[in-house]
């Protein structure tokens, strides 16, 4: 098989990113992942604000390409073909980088490949532990949060989901309830390590009902409750308290996490021959707590379980070109009309 280069565009959310990944007979590699980060820019309005994300998108997306082709070694005749995410996300961004893919692949006369962002996620331990299909991947960040079975770089079944916040939203909104720094996960960890999960008794939303699906935004409201129960008490928050609200909060997302993800792998147990595996993917599987939660429930079950590197959990463009890379090896690309789509369910 001959070497392949790709070079992978990303802008769907609030990172600008790109890299070029080969695959030879060697295996898979990456030559270069570059990752522009726009918190600060976000930081004062509480959230992504979408027309800020597209311009700074439309600014760096050049500066990243030429600064992945550098870290690379290569220039753009080195490449096969340019993938690009094409969607799911604000589309403003995922327009810049469409439009900048375009003109990479007519300038340099490259084949263009359009990649689903959430494939991107879902391929990841395949470049990472080059895992074999099928699998089942959990994929949990402050978007994103749903059970996938991982047949294909096309073939996807979507066990179930969060019905409204994704785990790593409620983090994040929880932490702002308590008056502690974003991104709200890691600062919710390290407060919720200090304190007692027993003391304040946070609901396990939707383990009454059978299926896969998860709800997260009533676990905040719980908080948000819990929180102004002990202000109108004690008139304020000693750190004791907010020690405790963490504990307690992140044991319910866990469990809540654990016994889904016990569910879904019995479901694709079902299916998977060979040495089953569950993967995790995003942001919040950087969180211990979480991540021994489901590396038991995996060991229950028989399951291996992979967790890529955190830098490739979150988003980044190497994961668009391997997964661009998986769709051209297997003769796929697309035509000038590829569009950018703010909604593309796997
Ligand atoms: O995958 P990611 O970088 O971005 C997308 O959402 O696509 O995930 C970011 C999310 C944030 O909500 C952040 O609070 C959460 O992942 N996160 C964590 C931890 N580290 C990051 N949540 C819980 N515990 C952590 N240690
Ligand atoms: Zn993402």
């Amino acid at each position: 098989q001959a070497p392949l280069t790709l070079l992978g565009l990303e802008s769907s959310c609030d990172d600008t990113a790109a890299a070029v990944v080969r695959q030879d007979a060697k295996g898979v590699s990456i030559l270069s992942s570059v990752v522009h980060g726009q918190a600060e820019m976000h930081a004062d309005f509480g959230g992504v604000v979408p027309e800020i994300a597209a311009r700074a998108h439309a600014e760096k997306l050049d500066l990243c390409v030429i600064e992945a082709l550098d870290q690379a070694g290569l220039d753009l005749r080195d490449l096969d073909a340019v993938a690009v995410t094409a969607g799911p996300g604000l589309i403003g961004g995922v327009m810049a980088g469409v439009m900048m893919a375009k003109g990479i692949a007519l300038g340099a006369g490259l084949p263009l490949v359009g990649v689903n962002h959430l494939a991107g996620h879902a391929l990841t331990p395949r470049l990472t532990d080059g895992l074999a299909y099928p699998y089942l991947m959990l994929l949990v960040s402050g978007g994103h949060c749903q059970f996938l079975v991982v047949r294909g770089a096309e073939d996807f079944s979507r066990l179930g989901g969060t019905i409204d916040d994704a785990p790593g939203e409620a983090f994040d909104k929880s932490a702002r309830l308590l008056g502690l720094p974003q991104p709200g996960g890691p600062s919710v960890e390290a407060e919720a390590a200090k304190g007692d999960a027993k003391r304040f008794a946070f609901p396990r939303p939707l383990l009454d009902r059978p299926d896969c699906n998860l709800s997260f935004s009533g676990l905040k409201t719980a908080l948000l409750r819990a929180r102004d129960g002990i202000v109108a008490e004690k008139g304020g928050l000693t750190r004791a308290d907010r020690a405790d609200l963490c504990a307690g909060f992140q044991a319910a997302v866990a469990d809540v996490l654990a016994e889904k993800t016990r569910r879904a792998l019995r479901i694709y147990l079902e299916e998977a021959p060979g040495t089953p595996a569950l993967a995790v993917a995003g942001g919040v599987a950087a969180n211990q707590r979480i991540r021994a939660a489901l590396e038991d429930v995996a060991a229950e079950a028989g399951a291996v379980f992979t967790a890529p590197p955190l830098r490739l959990c979150t988003d980044n463009a190497a994961m668009i070109a391997y997964a661009g890379l998986e769709r051209f090896g297997a003769g796929q690309r697309d035509g000038m009309d590829l569009s950018a789509r703010p909604r593309w369910p796997l």
